[in-house]
């Protein structure tokens, strides 16, 4: 699975983005340890705050599938440049994939590719 490829299964996801409100769209694809892709897009809600990230939907799905073993995630959005995950999902990817590897994809649709620890060093644990 290349970088490219696993933008591309995010683009795909990102069709299916529920993003009324914001009209901002986001895919994600989740490439598990054992080869296994996972998609996900976001769903905003009326209430705003029940809205859930395309990240998070993506990693949701597979966690509540049986898988916690994560390689990469590409993210992309329906603007041009590099989308970067909130807060919230980059804990959320702590959780399981310290070193995640996180492939966006900038103005110039080059690959840019980060580490989560890059992007969420010292991050929260118990
Ligand atoms: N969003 C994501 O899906 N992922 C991110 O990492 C940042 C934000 C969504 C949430 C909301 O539907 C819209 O983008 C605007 O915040």
């Amino acid at each position: 699975m290349t970088n490219k490829e696993l933008l591309s299964i995010a683009d795909k996801a990102m069709e299916n983005a529920y993003a009324p409100y914001s009209k901002f769209k986001v895919g994600a694809a989740l490439l598990c340890k054992d080869g296994t892709i996972f998609t996900g897009c976001n769903i905003e809600n009326a209430t705003y705050g029940a809205t859930n990230c395309a990240e998070r939907t993506a990693i949701f799905k597979a966690v509540s599938e049986g898988q916690r073993e994560f390689e990469a995630i590409a993210i992309v959005s329906s603007v041009s440049g590099e989308t970067f995950p909130c807060g919230i999902c980059r804990q959320v990817m702590a959780e399981f994939a310290p070193e995640l590897k996180i492939i966006l994809r900038n103005e110039k649709y080059e690959e840019c590719i980060y580490t989560l620890m890059e992007l969420l060093p010292k991050s929260f644990s118990l």
